[in-house]
């Protein structure tokens, strides 16, 4: 009885060890402009926070790390894109984040810890598609006032570079903010703030 004990704790600890290296992998698929998303089994399963190693990031740059089977998107935004996303202030449905999608450390105009940094899950709020990386500005199919954010391929939701949704678009509400934290200037530790709540 006490061996089948020893046996449970062993394979806890076995799926634990797992999952931590499964974690550590997802520091090596930083892989900007990333446009779809296949989520693994085992990303699926795993409910653990990850960490991302954000050092070769570029401004302007994408990368996706998994957390509970869902993307999270990592942007590196410029001066540029933070100026930018003063301007669209009367085009978004709601551009002060007055409805709960981020942790209280994200209710900020940048919606984020560190301005430069934007940490956002990335599923579409209208129903659940994943939303593409369109930091260019101005593109044809997005129109002249386009600054760069995300675009929804399903039904067209609108979201800028804060992940604040536009006004007239099915997604009712801006992206969530996962909770998220910074190790160190070059990892974040995403699925936990920096007071270890989940
Ligand atoms: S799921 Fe994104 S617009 Fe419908």
């Amino acid at each position: 009885m006490s061996q089948s004990g020893v046996n449970k704790g062993r394979r806890r600890f076995l799926i634990g060890a797992t999952s931590a290296i499964g974690a550590v992998g997802a520091v090596g698929i930083a892989t900007p402009f990333v446009a779809s998303w296949n989520p693994s089994a085992k990303a699926k399963a795993a409910g653990a926070p990850v960490k991302a190693d954000i050092s070769k990031l570029e401004k302007g740059q994408q990368m996706i790390v998994e957390w509970r089977g869902q993307p999270v998107w990592i942007v590196k935004r410029s001066e540029q894109n933070l100026a930018d996303l003063s301007k669209l202030t009367d085009k978004l449905a709601d551009p002060t984040s007055s409805v709960e999608q981020q942790p209280e450390y994200a209710q900020n105009e940048y919606r984020s810890i560190k301005p430069e940094i934007a940490v956002l899950l990335g599923i579409c709020t209208h129903l659940g598609c994943s939303p593409t990386y369109r930091p260019e500005v101005a593109p044809d199919d997005l129109g002249p006032e386009w600054l760069g954010g995300f675009n929804c391929p399903c039904h067209g939701s609108r979201f800028d570079l804060a992940g604040r949704v536009y006004k007239g678009v099915p997604a009712p509400t801006n992206l969530v903010v996962p909770p998220y934290n910074f190790i160190s200037d070059e990892v974040i530790e995403v699925g936990v703030d920096a007071g270890g709540n989940a």
